[in-house]
């Protein structure tokens, strides 16, 4: 049988099924791990959507969320009106989760059976529905990341714009953004 995704929306009562998330050792792997654990609940009480993953062994493999972004975007081009967005504020899958499940890997992304495909596909179903005529759904990626970045393009989504250097730590970060279809 496929191992077909469960989502969850994330609240306070499932804090302890994400005590000690581990999606690896990797700066940009450790910001999302303590994300879940720490910040999930303040994002959640301002309007993020999150969402624990379970699977067919009713193990938690991952999380995902979805926003509204803050600012209008000028969206497709730097010089297009300004547009309302969503973001992807966080995601990820604890590490021993990576790349499973092998055997049901396509090379269709609407068909792969892996799980950062069906959490991706889950999102933008997500999104597509949200209401308010939101454009594109957009989001920060170190640009070492690269399994994150092959699984965005996989999707569809494109780098937009000028890299954000977040100013505490001198972290580039690159935009990426893909349109939703209206
Ligand atoms: C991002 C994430 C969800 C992707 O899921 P995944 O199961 O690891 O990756 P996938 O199986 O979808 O593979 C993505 C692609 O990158 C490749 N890949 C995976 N890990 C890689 C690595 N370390 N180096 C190079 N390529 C890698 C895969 O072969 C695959 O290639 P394909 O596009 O040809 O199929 C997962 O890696 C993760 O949770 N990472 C930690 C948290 C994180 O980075 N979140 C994103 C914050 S922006």
């Amino acid at each position: 049988m496929a191992d077909v995704l469960f989502p969850v929306p994330f609240d306070a009562d499932l804090l302890p099924f994400v005590a000690g998330f581990d999606c690896g050792p990797d700066p940009w792997e450790q910001e999302p791990s303590y994300w879940i654990q720490e910040h999930a609940l303040e994002a959640i009480a301002l309007g993020t959507k999150v969402w624990l993953y379970m699977n067919q062994q009713d193990l938690v493999v991952g999380f995902s969320s979805l926003d509204v972004s803050k600012s209008l975007l000028r969206y497709p081009t730097p010089k297009s009106p300004r547009v309302p967005v969503l973001v992807i504020p966080e995601l990820g899958l604890k590490k021993e989760f990576k790349g499973e499940p092998k055997a049901e890997r396509t090379s269709d992304p609407n068909t792969d059976g892996r799980y950062s495909s069906q959490i991706m596909r889950h999102l933008l179903d997500n999104a597509h529905q949200w209401q308010g005529n939101m454009q594109a759904v957009s989001l920060y990626v170190d640009p070492r990341n690269v399994a994150a970045i092959r699984l965005y393009q996989r999707f569809g989504f494109a780098t937009y714009g000028a890299p954000y250097k977040e100013p505490h730590t001198g972290i580039s970060y690159d935009r990426y953004a893909v349109r939703l279809a209206r």
